[in-house]
């Protein structure tokens, strides 16, 4: 658990509000912070971004890359300090990112390129060079929120990192990266063995460099 910052109050407000937004599964009230967010799970990152890097960009570095449901907002400090990041998240927790990076890690936001933006606003962003990175998050959203990135967001990104230890309680409980996989050529499925863990996760992404 995060040490409380001296502008805890503000933060602490914004989590305790009723969570009116797209597509986030629990209506109720913030439950305690620490039971969202990995905090500790910083081999985990690693691990990430470096898969990330093997299968997407293994020659180049990309432009932006957006992560959705970023929690903490702690992967920016593990992409390539050169690439641009917006994290997409729910308002309150775009304020304990802000909280989180700006005071406790000290991060000059501008100066890392990070972006903090609103998942109501998702449909602003122009995906055309985007890279698209995401974990555990899309099973804390309703399904629908997955149907709606199948079908807007996916392909039109350069590329998609998936990643999830489960399906949808309240859905068919399948791996949506099946459902990924029927829809286009370009997806890779892969089943990762966690060697920091010994856990058996599974992620999926798609490569869509040779999309025209
Ligand atoms: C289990 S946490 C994962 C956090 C981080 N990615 C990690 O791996 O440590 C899930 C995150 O998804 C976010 N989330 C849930 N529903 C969302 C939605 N509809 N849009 C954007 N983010 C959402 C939550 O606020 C939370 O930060």
């Amino acid at each position: 658990m995060l040490n409380r910052s001296p502008t805890w109050a503000r933060w602490e407000q914004a989590l305790h509000d009723r969570i009116r937004t797209m597509g986030v599964r629990r209506w109720r009230q913030f439950p305690e912070i620490k039971r969202n967010i990995r905090l500790s799970d910083k081999d985990h990152y690693i691990h990430y971004a470096k898969r990330c890097r093997e299968i997407f960009w293994p020659d180049a570095t990309p432009e932006t890359i957006v992560e959705f449901g970023a929690g903490y907002g702690g992967m920016v400090e593990f992409w390539p300090a050169e690439v641009h990041i917006i994290n997409l998240e729910i308002p309150p927790m775009i304020q304990v990112q802000e909280q989180y990076l700006v005071a406790e890690r000290k991060l000059d936001l501008v100066e890392h390129g990070v972006s903090l933006l609103s998942i109501d606003d998702f449909r602003l962003i122009d995906w055309s060079d985007k890279h698209f990175f995401s974990a555990f998050s899309f099973t804390e959203t309703t399904q629908e929120v997955w149907q709606i990135f199948m079908a807007e967001v996916f392909p039109r990104c350069r590329g998609a990192y998936i990643t999830g230890s489960r399906g949808w309680n309240d859905g068919p409980n399948e791996w949506p990266w099946e459902e990924l996989k029927g829809c286009f050529d370009e997806v890779v499925v892969c089943h990762d063995i966690n060697l920091f863990r010994g856990v058996r996760r599974e992620f999926c992404g798609t490569n869509n460099r040779q999309t025209p």
